[in-house]
């Protein structure tokens, strides 16, 4: 079933909002210092330092700068060197210097306090976007969607891009939702390979594998299932895409995946879609190409 409701109408959360919740509840990474605290300065420099490094490597360094920098005006006013000498091991020392230009400015021209409201936050050299509203969420609790590259994966997946990440956050739970479908992007909704057999959300995607029982329970009940997410669909992709190659020419197998890009459908569902249509025979299989059968 795919979650049309979102906004979950007056019952306020949406199957798919509550599943995730639920998740993050029991798997989440709640524990970690950056979800734990609503400090807006530890809150930044949890943003700068999570940009491009991973979160392992992040901790350690996290703790030890808002140790020896604990506030926008200890950073402010340390010498650049030393900054960037406590930034060492997490690359790209641009930031760090960024961010002391931020802690400056905070201290300047807002009195110390990071400014909650979009346009201010955007007003400080280096916030794009995507940090604006992951301060919102987690430092203000916001409903902002902080949208990175994983985030626009999932909620892409997840409605076959017929959603706004903005859509799907549940009123009064920006910060909470944000780390999920984070941690469910990094954990589950990978770029590569999905975990889709242990998503919470597998039921309520529309990129998720056909699972061939479940189809056929639908199909008993009468429900009506998304012609895209039928066998019957994809192999038609297939068959279309063979019908435009010069006659004897195949393709293989992996180029026909990457062309197809059929959301959720793996290699190996394709192997068994090109194998089915072969013992139906229609395509034919030689050397590792695919064709039609001439
Ligand atoms: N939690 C808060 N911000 C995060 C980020 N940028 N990446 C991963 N987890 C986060």
């Amino acid at each position: 079933m795919v979650d049309r409701s979102f906004k979950g109408g007056s019952r306020g959360v949406s199957p798919i909002q509550k599943r995730l919740l639920a998740w993050y509840a029991r798997n989440g990474r709640a524990q970690l210092p950056w979800r734990k605290t609503r400090n807006p300065y530890r809150i930044l420099v949890s943003e700068f330092m999570l940009q491009q490094t991973q979160v392992e490597r992040v901790l350690a360094k996290y703790r030890a700068f808002t140790k020896r920098y604990p506030t926008f005006e200890t950073l402010a006013s340390a010498s650049v060197a030393d900054v960037i000498r406590e930034w060492q091991g997490l690359g790209y020392n641009s930031r760090a210097l960024r961010l002391k230009r931020i802690a400056e400015t905070v201290v300047k021209q807002f009195g110390g306090a990071l400014p909650r409201d979009l346009e201010s936050l955007r007003s400080l050299k280096g916030i794009g976007p995507y940090t604006a509203a992951a301060l919102r969420a987690f430092a203000f609790d916001c409903d902002d969607a902080a949208v990175d590259t994983n985030v626009r994966r999932v909620v892409q997946r997840l409605s076959l891009g017929a959603k706004q990440p903005q859509a799907l956050v549940p009123r009064g739970r920006g910060h909470d939702w944000n780390s999920a479908v984070m941690d469910l992007g990094a954990t589950i909704c990978t770029a590569r390979a999905p975990k889709c057999s242990i998503c919470p959300l597998r039921k309520l995607c529309a990129a998720a594998p056909i699972d061939p029982a479940s189809l056929e329970r639908a199909r008993a009940k009468g429900a009506a299932i998304p012609f895209e997410r039928t066998t019957r669909f994809a192999r038609g992709r297939v068959i279309d895409r063979l019908r435009r190659l010069p006659a004897g020419q195949g393709v293989s197998l992996l180029v026909l995946h990457r062309e197809l890009a059929m959301p959720g459908r793996t290699p190996d569902d394709l192997k068994a879609i090109v194998e089915s249509l072969a013992r139906d025979g229609l395509v034919r299989v030689h050397r590792r190409q695919v064709a039609l059968v001439e």
